[in-house]
This record gives structure tokens, sequence and C-alpha cells, in this order.
């Protein structure tokens, strides 16, 4: 039987932190203090005018690659979550592709998933390698998400950051990946949008993000909960196997409401918002790569995975390091 398992991971944040100070001092209308004790969220990391999603992607796709100490050559499929492509097409993943000047006419292709990405794009490899079409993906997460804040918007703006995160999955003998499942309710779009498109040479409709804050939260804090117990169900394993939970960085307050609906101690939750703020598909592969090269999360661990975002999208990976 063929079976999935990370063997590298890599990330990249553009430029210096910004923080919440340097946004007041940019003329934003808030203050430190509104925005930690709302978020959790000091500081994010801006890529500059000109910094596309697929560069982020190439600097951690590379650090992934050299992680994994794989041949680029072999790389067959790479799947890139995001929701701030480079262009309309062709896809970020094909642009990586280039990039990485891998010409072994594997496949390459975006999930738009928004913050849910990395989970959904994840799943897919997982699906196609264990289907044996497939023998090793790169998967990556990377955003620009400055590109679609309103910077006049203050209840939206301050809760976003810029980043990539990838992982190198292969074919392995030993299960790596135990259990996934992933979900939508498209009833639930206009709570998180960008509800614009590109016509005719014109911006039809809104460019930015909007989103009703509130309703995101209470929704967020529900299925994280009912998709962590549904991986773990699934596995035959309960809250006290995970070494380390892993959610999507949306908010400090997110990360805690969760983890105390499953009954997991904080000390357990890997939680990068402070210092990313939100970057959507980037943020759990960001979260990952850091536990992983500081030694939190080391071979063995049981690491759960869990995104939620626009759509609404949501799901779950359970991993065995
Ligand atoms: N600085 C200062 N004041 C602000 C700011 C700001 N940046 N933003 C809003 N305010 C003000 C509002 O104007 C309002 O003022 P008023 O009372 O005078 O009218 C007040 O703060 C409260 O506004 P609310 O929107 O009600 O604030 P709330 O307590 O709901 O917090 C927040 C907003 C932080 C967005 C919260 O709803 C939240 O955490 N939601 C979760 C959404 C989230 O994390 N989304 C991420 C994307 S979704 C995803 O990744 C899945």
């Amino acid at each position: 039987m063929i079976h999935s398992r990370i063997v590298g991971t890599g990330s990249f944040l553009p430029g210096e932190p910004v923080t919440n100070s340097d946004l007041v001092a940019r003329g934003i209308d808030t203050s430190d203090q509104w925005i930690v004790e709302r978020t959790g969220i000091h500081s994010r990391h801006l890529a500059a005018d000109g910094v596309s999603c697929s560069e982020l992607a190439e600097a951690a796709s590379r650090r992934a690659i050299e992680a994994a100490d794989v041949d680029p050559a072999s790389i067959d499929l790479i799947i890139v979550a995001t929701s701030t492509p480079d262009y309309i097409f062709p896809s970020s993943a094909a642009l990586l592709q280039a990039r990485l000047e891998i010409r072994n006419g594997g496949a390459a292709f975006d999930v738009q998933a928004v913050c849910s990405g990395f989970v959904y794009a994840l799943t897919v490899a997982d699906k196609f390698i264990r289907s044996g079409s497939h023998k090793r993906a790169l998967v990556v997460g990377a955003e620009v998400f400055s590109r679609i804040l309103d910077w006049k918007d203050r209840a939206t703006c301050v809760l976003f950051g810029d980043g990539a995160g990838a992982v190198i999955v292969e074919a392995a003998e030993r299960p790596g990946l135990l259990a996934s499942a992933i979900h939508a309710d498209g009833a639930y779009n206009p709570i998180l949008c960008v509800p614009g498109s590109v016509s005719g040479g014109t911006v039809i409709g809104d460019p930015f993000l909007r989103m009703d804050g509130q309703a995101v939260f209470k929704f967020a804090v529900r299925v994280l909960g009912d998709v962590a117990q549904e991986v773990l169900t699934d596995a035959g394993l309960g809250t006290d196997d995970v070494d380390w939970l892993i959610p999507h960085q949306a908010n400090i307050r997110i990360l805690q409401a969760t983890a105390k609906r499953l009954g997991v101690s904080m000390s357990r939750v890997v939680t990068t918002v402070d210092q990313h703020g939100n970057t959507s598909a980037a943020s759990i592969p960001l979260a990952l790569d850091l536990a992983l090269r500081d030694g939190r999360i080391r071979a063995g661990s049981k690491v759960l995975l869990e995104g939620v975002g626009g759509g609404f999208t949501w799901g779950a990976v359970l991993l065995d390091m």
C-alpha cells in the first residue's frame, strides 16, 4: 500500500516586520493596544511592490527542497494554494515550476480555498500520491494578501500579512499523513469575500477583502473544533495523542477558543499569528516549518493541521512526522 509523508519543509517572509505602531505611523486609525487585545497580532510582513506570490513561493520551495535533499527534477506534482495569484492565468504553480526550472512534464495547478488552501492542497497531494499517479509533490501556501486589503478599512487591514510556506510530500511505505477531511459551505460566502472581478479591462465590483468579523469568528471556532474531532476519530486517536496543534493563524482568540473546545493546552498550540498576522493559505506551512526548525516538532510527533477560510471552507490533516 502506498502512503504519503512530508520529508522537508521551508518558509519565507518578505522584508522586515511591520509593527502595529508602524501601521499607526503610516496613518491607519488604530492602536497597538486595540490590535493586540482583539487579535494577538504584534507585527506582520508586507511584500514590497512588485514582489509576487510565485516569488515568495519560490523562496519557501527552495528551502523545502534543500531540507528534503531532493532533486527538483524529481518533483512531478506542484500545487500552490493561494487567493492572491500572480495572474488570472497561468497558475502560480506553473509559474513556480518555471522559476524552479523543472521541465519534466509534471502537473502544476493552484488550489483556491482561501485560508483552508494549504489543508486542501495537502489533501489533494496525498490522494494523488496514494493513487500511484505521482511520486513526489511540492505543496505550497503563498500569499500577498496586502494586495487585496483596503488600507482605509481598519477592521480588516491590520489583520493580515504576506508570506509563504512549502512542503515536499512523497510516496512512502510508512504512513505520514494519517487522516484528512475537507469541507465547504458556499452559502457562507458573503461573510468573507473579495467580491470583484476583471472584465473588459475594468474591475467589476469590489477588489478588496470584506469581512463580517464576528460571524467569521463564531463560524471558525465551531468548524475547527468539529473537523479536528472528525480526523482524530478517523485515525482512531484522541486529542491527548496530538503533540502539536497548528490551526490556521487568524486571530489568537480563535486559536484559544479552538484549543479550549478541544481540551488542548495552549502550550501544545503552535502560534505565529503574533509575528506573522494572518497569512491565509501560507499560515499553516509557515507555522509547521518554524516549529520543525526550532525542534518542537520532531520525528514521530503527531501534528494536527486545521484550516478555515472564505467560501466558507474548512479542513484538517493529521500528520505523523
Ligand atoms: N483599531 C481600532 N478600532 C477598531 C479597529 C482597529 N483596527 N477595527 C475596528 N475598530 C473599532 C470599530 O470601529 C468599533 O468601534 P465602535 O464600537 O466605536 O463602533 C469597535 O472597534 C468594535 O468593532 P468590532 O468590529 O465590533 O470589533 P470586534 O470585537 O468584533 O473585533 C475582529 C473585530 C478583531 C475582526 C473580530 O471580529 C475577530 O477577531 N473576528 C475574526 C475574524 C478574523 O480573524 N478574520 C480573519 C480572516 S478569516 C479567516 O482567516 C478564517
